[in-house]
């Protein structure tokens, strides 16, 4: 264990742990928009910045991707952090104006916000899709196409690939806009415009999973297909 100040409050935290879980396990209140705690940092949105001492000197960090140090010293409530995350919300309000998600990060940081006429639902290159598909899925079906400079920030750059696709939803649970979108109907789902023939339980006949992500659970875990087609609720 390591000590750390934040908000002139000392305190014990895990070596390798960051700002943003030190703080949140504080309850202290920084908002996020591109963060999960299962999934690795991306620091697409800069609304968890906080201010950090280095070298004697104060200066604005990414806290979800802040790797606390001994003798680290934090603001997470400063005149600076409240500008650096009002500013950043706002770029992300100009840009999605119609979409909730950044309407709501928007009030948060104190940008004034106009009602709204129609919904949207913008990709705002967050990326927790793309990572969860990844990490937590650990099928790849879902890459940025350019994340480099001089790539098109008012178009989506994810680029899906059908054949990775198992259907499993997790980027359309995740996604915080809902711009993935997902829809289930007649034993049949769709997303990102591929359907998928749904599984019925061999219990109670509900169609509870993707007949491709059972073939590749079979596949990881050697257990036959007829081995999976009872739903959670029936097992
Ligand atoms: S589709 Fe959704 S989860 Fe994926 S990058 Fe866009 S906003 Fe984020
Ligand atoms: S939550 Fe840290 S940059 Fe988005």
């Amino acid at each position: 264990m390591i000590t750390i100040k934040i908000d002139g409050r000392s305190v014990e935290a895990k070596e390798g742990t960051t700002v943003l879980e030190n703080a949140r396990a504080l309850k202290i209140d920084i908002p996020t928009l591109c963060y999960h705690k299962d999934l690795s940092p991306f620091g697409a949105c800069r609304l968890c910045t906080v201010e950090v001492k280095a070298n004697g000197k104060w200066g604005l960090a990414a806290s979800c991707q802040t790797v606390v140090s001994e003798g680290m010293e934090i603001r997470t409530d400063s005149e600076a952090v409240r500008e650096s995350r009002r500013q950043a919300a706002a770029l992300l309000y100009y840009r999605y104006p119609r979409t909730e998600a950044v309407r709501e990060a928007a009030r948060r940081c104190g940008v004034p916000v106009a009602e709204a006429e129609t919904d949207g639902k913008d990709c705002i290159l967050c990326g927790l899709c793309v990572r969860t598909c990844r990490e937590v899925v650990g099928v790849s079906a879902l890459r940025f196409i350019d994340r480099g400079l001089g790539r098109d920030v008012e178009e989506p750059r994810i680029e899906f690939l059908p054949d990775a696709c198992i259907g499993c939803g997790s980027c359309a649970f995740v996604c915080p806009t809902g711009y993935v979108g997902m829809e289930s109907l007649d034993g049949k789902r769709v997303i990102w415009n591929k359907v998928f023939k749904m599984a019925a339980c061999n219990v109670c006949g509900r169609y509870f999973a993707p007949v491709e992500q059972l073939e590749r659970i079979s596949a990881m875990t050697g257990v036959p297909v007829s081995a999976l087609m009872t739903c959670v609720s029936c097992r």
